[in-house]
């Protein structure tokens, strides 16, 4: 029986692995430890499959008496916790150096005295961005590049979970994912957002002229990746998850209106993002060597998607936009 500390599992991703993990490991305990941001949601765990295995601790990773408190006891440390959308990360870099980095920091202080196994959960975003008329894939041989706050600091957690490994000899694995979605997002990010837009006839922002390139993947995928990391993954590794599935942001809206049978004129080009990167590509070939697959087409899980969101409008469409706190 293993004994899990989930960082940031009321939030879009985490509490997919939450969900996954209660259902197909039920002699593990789970402790999700969550600050609560805007983006997170007690409901988005499972009810049905919280029991005498499952706590939920309302806090902050970046307090290190907190973190030290709530890691007695616990064999693997899973962090998901951060502030993660980039148009934030503009408004207010502070915010993300303190969840993303320092939290980070704290995290591996407390597997250090601990002697924890440490899984960060990174993105393919430190890598920077590709141009768009080529076929590269960022690789494991690529250089980390990135190019806005909110890369930076999941790029300098990264370095610094590394260095951990290397100085310190912590049981690390960091994964780097490509763009997610499902279930449980935000609706400020493009694919809830496009969907509840478009069924409220409201306008759909798309920076740029919306040709920016997008290595789509469907959460439960990116989620047994992680699972199958934390498996069979070599201490000291990281590893790209990616369904290799590229789209640009317009074809990926376009769809959405297909299938939702809305006009493509609800689209609304509006001014880029500063410093937007035009193209995401991983190269997963070393996951997908080691028995990883995704299962999931693109088509049918954006359609089991926009079922979702429409299933569960009223939820989604009362969130607020996002602001860190
Ligand atoms: N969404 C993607 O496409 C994607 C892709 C690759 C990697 N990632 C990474 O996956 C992780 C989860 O992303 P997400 O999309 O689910 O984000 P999210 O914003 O939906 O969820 C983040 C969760 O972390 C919690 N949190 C934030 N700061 C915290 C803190 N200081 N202490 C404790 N909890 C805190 C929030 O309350 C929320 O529940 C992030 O580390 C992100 O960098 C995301």
């Amino acid at each position: 029986m293993t004994k899990l500390l989930v960082t940031g599992g009321c939030g879009f991703i985490g509490s997919n692995f939450v969900n996954h993990w209660l259902k197909n490991h039920p002699d593990d305990s789970v402790v999700n430890l969550d600050k609560m941001t805007y983006a997170a949601d007690e409901k988005y765990v499972d009810e049905s499959l919280r029991s005498k295995n499952y706590s939920f601790v309302r806090g902050d990773i970046a307090d290190k008496d907190l973190v030290m408190s709530v890691t007695e006891g616990i064999d693997t440390v899973v962090n998901f916790a951060a502030e993660s959308h980039v148009d934030n990360a503009i408004n207010e870099p502070s915010a993300f150096v303190r969840s993303n980095y320092l939290g980070v920091s704290n995290l591996l202080e407390a597997a250090r005295k601990r002697d924890l196994r440490f899984h960060q959960i990174s993105t393919d975003e430190v890598y920077g961005s590709l141009p768009l008329d080529s076929s590269d894939k960022f690789g494991y041989d690529s250089c980390y590049n990135p190019r806005n706050p909110y890369s930076a600091t999941k790029a300098a957690a990264d370095l610094l979970v590394r260095a951990y490994f290397v100085t310190y000899g912590i049981r690390m694995t960091i994964s780097n994912c490509s763009n997610n979605f499902g279930p449980h997002q935000h609706p400020e990010k493009l694919v809830p957002k496009t969907i509840l837009n478009a069924v409220q006839n409201r306008k759909i922002p798309l920076y740029g002229d919306g040709k920016q390139v997008r290595d789509w993947i469907y959460v439960d995928d990116h989620v047994r990746g992680i699972e199958f990391i934390l498996e069979k993954g070599k201490i000291g590794e990281n590893y790209l998850i990616s369904a290799e599935s590229e789209m640009r942001n317009v074809e990926v809206v376009s769809e959405i209106l297909r299938l939702l049978k809305k006009d493509k004129s609800l689209i609304e080009f509006v001014s880029d993002r500063p410093g937007h990167d035009v193209r995401y590509a991983l190269d997963s070939s070393k996951l997908r060597s080691m028995g990883w697959t995704p299962r999931y087409e693109f088509q049918n899980a954006l359609e089991e998607t926009v079922r979702h969101y429409l299933e569960k409008f009223d939820l989604y469409s009362k969130k607020a936009v996002g602001r860190v706190r």
